[in-house]
């Protein structure tokens, strides 16, 4: 497929630059998480992260699979229905919900994890008026993750923002407040932190913790815990970095459940919540040289993407890639750059390649751009690109090109 004639002939198709989402690989992805996690605590679910990617047709597919939904937004949350996701099968998180969201939410049975104290008051309103009603809401809890006197955030934050405290008693008053009213009932906690390392250990604490928290807060009932997302998935060879296997994880996480609640007739359930593990290595994103040219002592390749199409951060990490070449020879081999369309100077896709320098015409495929690459970036100076899917030796369009009618909507543009 991925010879030079094929990609021409899928640049005819879908123009250039263009995504290619490999569906087999999203479905063995999503078995060897569920297999893993599964084999070893049976009462478990996946709450697909639409954030990383909510390309519509990848969701609806998770959802075939059997992932839940796992939503941060409104927005998100009415993806997810209209992809036709049963509503008890979504789980609402985020810190911004409005009364509007909660009480659709309750209202459809949904899983929603309460962040802050400002959603209590929407939770209440909606048991009051709803007096025979059993109002099942989760807590995301905010406590200390750190270990051998470092923080385990990400950017190394002392303190995440999220979540109820429960060193400085906001759990208990949050508890108290809901405990109020008899129709309202704690379903589950909450627990996810985004981590530096993505390291076992954080994963040890986290279930562990809840686990407590569960206990001394004789939280008795509870349906599930959540260890939210955040880990590995299956890296490229070339990133050289010794990642936790889904088995490493699913071992420690296990392990705790099935210590802490071994008496339990019926366990809670085990979610977690994976976006980059599910959907990273599940795209790449195929550009076609331009031009070369020599500046000083430094080459580029100019290229029809960008950088926003593949590393939205910008972080200097090349990533795995290929170069597709034309005429089959090449020279010597060389150091160059690759850079892109817009206008700013920091639009690298690649930084010091040592290769033989590609030729006009030729292409280039960047690899594992699934996580946090097409939600991220704002469509800059040229249209979004074409998305296709590539299933049993098929490839067939899930997003097309945008145009310009469709970049200026005219329904929300004013000319
Ligand atoms: C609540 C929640 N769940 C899941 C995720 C997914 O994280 P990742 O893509 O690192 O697996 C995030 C990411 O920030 C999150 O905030």
């Amino acid at each position: 497929m991925f010879e030079y004639k094929a990609i021409n002939k899928l640049e005819k198709k879908l123009g250039s630059p263009f995504y290619i989402l490999d569906v087999d690989k999203l479905r063995q992805n999503y078995h060897k998480i569920e297999t893993a996690f599964k084999s070893r605590y049976e009462n478990f679910i996946i709450g697909y992260s639409y954030k990383t990617n909510y390309l519509p047709f990848l969701c609806k597919e998770l959802s075939k699979l059997g992932a839940y939904a796992e939503v941060v937004s409104r927005l998100e949350y009415d993806l997810a229905l209209k992809i036709g996701e049963d509503p008890k099968r979504i789980i609402f998180n985020g810190p911004l919900k409005s009364q509007d969201d909660i009480h659709l939410a309750l209202k459809n049975e949904s899983t929603i994890n309460i962040d802050s104290f400002y959603e209590l008051e929407f939770v209440k309103e909606y048991a009051l008026h709803h007096p025979n009603k059993q109002i099942n809401v989760g807590l995301r809890l905010n406590f200390d993750i750190s270990y051998n006197g470092q923080s385990a955030l990400q950017e190394g934050y002392e303190v995440s923002r999220f979540g109820i405290c429960i060193e400085n008693g906001n759990l208990q008053a949050g508890l108290n407040e809901l405990a109020a009213l008899d129709n309202i009932q704690i379903a589950g906690l909450h627990g996810h932190f985004s981590t530096r390392n993505r390291e076992i250990e954080s994963y040890r604490k986290i279930t562990q913790k809840l686990c407590d928290i569960a206990k001394e807060y004789r939280l008795d009932n509870l349906d599930y815990l959540d260890v939210g997302g955040g880990i590995y998935g299956e890296l490229p060879p070339s990133f050289h970095q010794n990642a936790p296997s889904f088995d490493d994880y699913a071992e420690a996480i296990c392990q705790i459940m099935n210590q802490e609640f071994s008496s339990y007739e019926k366990k809670p359930r085990l979610i977690i919540e994976p976006g980059m593990a599910m959907v990273a290595n599940t795209f790449i994103f195929i550009a076609k040289v331009i031009e070369t040219k020599t500046i000083r002592e430094q080459t580029f390749v100019l290229v029809d993407g960008s950088v926003h199409n593949i590393k939205p951060t910008m972080h200097k990490h090349n990533l795995p890639m290929k170069i597709i070449r034309k005429s089959g020879t090449a020279e010597a081999k060389q150091v160059f750059n690759i850079v892109g369309y817009t206008c700013m100077e920091k639009d690298y896709l690649a930084h010091e390649i040592l290769s033989e320098l590609p030729e006009k015409s030729d292409y280039i495929i960047f690899e594992n751009v699934g996580a946090y690459t097409i939600v991220f970036n704002p469509p800059f100076i040229k249209e979004r690109p074409c998305i296709a899917a590539a299933e049993d030796g098929e490839v067939f369009i899930v997003r097309k090109k945008e145009s310009i009618k469709q970049f200026f909507n005219e329904d929300i543009y004013m000319f």
